[in-house]
């Protein structure tokens, strides 16, 4: 719950000096806007934000913060922005949704965005995180047709798979590619964006959350089978520790022989990460390469070798299945 900033505790003499650098860092940041000069702005805001945010979380100030935050002008004005409000507002009850990947993907704003807003949308979109989310699109495409060209009947499996931006250009849309492409999400309008994108390719839409995944067979009638490439991004952000490990281990299990398994998950170093969870109400469940790691061993993976996007925002694990090829799903 936010509390009013007007009256601090008097035990928590830290405050003061928080709001202070928070409230010059914001100022300043509304007066780049002012002169037009919104990508300034957002260099600007970034790591100072992040590093203040964090302060706030380490001196269990995050209330006084956010309020803070609310209160001041550049909060009002960041709102043009239709990726910050979408995320802010949560039309379909989750920050994160397919249309707002869309808009990094895209860069194009919605009818009735004001001139402000496209140019906020400008720099939000194509801050440090923004780039990160591209960077894994393009990642994403060269896996798919790794498998694509090399793998005669290939079968590769999309986990969270969103509007599955990354089958854009990819061989998967070409006659080439002959196996199958399973594009998975719990979301109905993500999977009816799919299926209208990729009509008359081998890609198949299976409208299914992951704890329907968990409580499935591999295989038999109900299962989705194995796959050469399982990979999960924008997914692993929003699984706490458990449900993530037991979903990697059910993913390790659905890997045919000498399959890889690619996960994403956001950093807690992330450079964006202040302006996601102050102005976007969008907090991640972060994790940094040890903690990945670390889970992607207890869930019984036999092979992880790890790497950062070049933007330093995000962590992949790619796997390879235990020595069984089958582990267990642990409780
Ligand atoms: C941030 S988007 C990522 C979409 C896509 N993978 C990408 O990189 O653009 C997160 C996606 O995860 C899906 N999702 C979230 N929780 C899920 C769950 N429990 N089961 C299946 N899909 C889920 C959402 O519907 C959404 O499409």
């Amino acid at each position: 719950m936010i509390t009013s900033f007007d009256a601090p505790p008097a035990a928590r003499p830290l405050l003061p000096m928080l709001a202070a650098r928070l409230t010059v860092l914001l100022d300043d940041a509304a007066a780049h806007i002012d002169r037009g000069q919104s990508v300034n702005a957002f260099r600007l805001l970034g790591a100072p934000l992040s590093a203040l945010w964090a302060e706030a979380r380490g001196s269990s100030r995050t209330d006084e913060a956010l309020a803070l935050v609310r209160a001041h002008r550049l909060f009002a004005l960041v709102r043009q922005d239709p990726y910050t409000e979408r995320a802010a507002t949560k039309p379909r009850g989750y920050a994160g949704d397919a249309v707002m990947m869309d808009y990094v993907y895209r860069g194009q704003a919605p009818e009735g965005t004001s001139a402000l807003g496209r140019e906020i949308m400008a720099a939000t979109t194509r801050s440090p995180m923004g780039l990160s989310v591209l960077y894994r699109r393009v990642l994403l495409r060269s896996l798919i047709d790794d498998v694509a060209a090399s793998i005669d009947g290939g079968r590769i499996l999309s986990v969270a798979s969103g509007h599955c931006r990354e089958l854009e250009g990819s061989l998967v849309m070409s006659p080439l590619f002959q196996g199958e492409f399973v594009a998975l999400d719990q979301d109905p309008l993500s999977c009816a964006e799919v299926s209208r994108c990729t009509a008359g390719h081998r890609v198949r839409v299976v409208q299914q959350g992951v704890r329907e995944l968990l409580a499935r067979p591999v295989d038999g009638g109900e299962g989705l089978g194995c796959f050469d490439l399982v990979y999960s991004a924008g997914l692993y952000d929003y699984l706490p520790e458990v449900l993530a490990r037991r979903l990697t281990a059910r993913l390790l299990q659905m890997l045919r022989p000498g399959g890889r398994l690619l996960l994403a998950n956001f950093v807690p170093t992330g450079s964006g990460r202040g302006y996601m969870e102050m102005f976007m109400d969008w907090p991640l469940i972060v994790r940094n390469e040890v903690a990945f790691r670390e889970m992607a061993v207890a869930a019984g993976a036999g092979s992880v070798s790890s790497f950062h996007d070049p933007h330093r925002n995000v962590v992949y694990i790619e796997l390879g299945a235990g020595q069984t090829g089958r582990s267990e799903v642990p409780a």
